[in-house]
């Protein structure tokens, strides 16, 4: 079998004092099969010095886009040759020039020139961080497509404690692998429902429920890791997309409904992650309903089964159901799996899912169950993905 060549990283390092923890990033980076070229500010060379990280990354270390001799046009070249370039720790005067596309050095030069995805990693004193003229440009940035890892909270070289330090290596490393998986996806489209959905009483007031949208939009984001195309109908959530992830907001289980049949035709995995309500007001009010001392009664109507409807068209996407439960977790959601006829259904508990940034899932398949141990979010969703692209897979052939 052809043996897939290693990945190339571009590491930009910024003036910050984590720069000392990119020489460890180098380390696990090639440790885990990546070739790594390196490219420094000349602010990040009164921190760490390029022989440490010429010595770890086996190259030399790109200083200036004047001394490039291997490459004629090395502002361009460099850049070109990475499958991602990486910036850590990205100091605030980096995100600004990244945010206004200034292109004054080597390195922001080549972050313009690239067409390949960029991850910053973020490493600054608190009051820098939250500065609004950082969050302005972060905000830029996330906008531009841009992947921000951290930072995280905690003691800073300056003394202080806050929001402002860079991950650590090791969680770097991570996350820098997870984005260069094999594409075993590529090509095909998965359409996702996350969040809750929100039915209006009266014109200020409606029944919700408490999911985040954070295990869907984490499973939205494995997915494109993978390579796949992917559509994302969410409900009401403060959550900021995943780059290169199609989404359409929708606010009401019907609206979430509508978007769904658009899309379902155009695609060959369904992933049912959103809490649907059951029910909705029978006749919301168009205007806020005023107090009284009478009772109130509220006539609900059930909702469309979004995930039923799919699982039983003609032609139906492979689909994938989420179950949240209180008790009888594996009853239900097996229950559930045979009752809508889905290959795949992923039960977790709802007292320790809902909201949280940590989960633990039980896949039900006609197999059997297979515990995903309790792990953060986006980790779940990633060994979710490579599970469901496995069984896609074998269904397909
Ligand atoms: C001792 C010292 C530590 C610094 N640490 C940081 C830091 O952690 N994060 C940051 O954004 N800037 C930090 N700075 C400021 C940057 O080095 C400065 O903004 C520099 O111009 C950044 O250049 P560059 O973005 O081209 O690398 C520090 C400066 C000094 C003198």
């Amino acid at each position: 079998m052809k043996q897939a060549r290693p990945k190339r990283i571009l590491l930009g390092i910024t003036g910050g004092i984590a720069a000392y923890k990119s020489a460890e990033l180098v380390r696990q980076l090639i440790r885990q099969g990546h070739e790594v070229q390196v490219a420094m500010t000349e602010a990040s060379c009164h921190f760490i010095t390029p022989t440490t990280l010429q010595a770890l990354s086996k190259r030399p270390v790109l200083l200036s886009q004047w001394d490039d001799s291997e490459h004629g046009m090395a502002h361009i070249q460099r850049g070109r040759e990475a499958d991602l370039i990486v910036i850590a720790p990205a100091t605030a005067d980096f995100i600004a020039k990244l945010a206004h596309g200034l292109a004054d050095d080597a390195l922001s030069t080549l972050c313009l020139a690239r067409n390949c995805p960029l991850l910053i990693a973020p490493a600054m004193n608190r009051e820098m961080w939250s500065h609004p003229a950082t969050q302005r440009n972060l905000a830029q940035l996330r906008n531009d497509g841009v992947q921000i890892l951290g930072p995280a909270e905690g003691d800073q070289a300056c003394g202080e404690t806050g929001m402002g330090r860079m991950l650590e290596a090791v969680e770097l490393a991570q996350e820098i692998h997870a984005r260069l998986q094999p594409d075993i996806l590529q090509g095909v489209r998965i359409l996702l429902t996350a969040g809750p959905t929100y039915e209006a009483i009266d014109a200020v007031r409606g029944i919700t429920n408490r999911s985040s949208g954070k295990m869907g939009y984490a499973i939205a984001q494995a997915a494109r890791e993978l390579g796949a195309g992917v559509t994302l109908v969410s409900g009401p959530v403060a959550l900021t997309p995943p780059s290169g992830v199609n989404t359409i907001n929708t606010t009401s289980a019907n609206e979430m409904f509508e978007a769904v049949k658009q899309k379902v035709g155009q695609c060959d995995i369904f992933i049912g992650v959103a809490a649907v309500a059951d029910y909705r007001v029978a006749q919301p009010s168009e205007h806020k309903l005023k107090k009284s001392d009478e009772t109130l009664t509220l006539e609900l109507l059930p909702n469309p089964d979004i995930l039923a409807h799919v699982a039983a068209l003609p032609n139906a996407p492979f689909c994938v159901g989420f179950a949240a439960e209180s008790q009888h977790l594996a009853e239900y959601a097996e229950k559930k799996r045979l009752q809508k006829n889905l290959p795949l259904l992923v039960g977790n508990l709802a007292q320790s899912a809902i909201g949280s940034d940590e989960n633990e899932l039980i896949l039900f398949d006609d197999a059997g169950q297979y515990p995903l141990p309790r792990a953060d979010k986006l980790t779940l969703a990633r060994e979710l993905m490579r599970q469901i692209a496995h069984r896609f897979r074998e269904r397909k052939t």
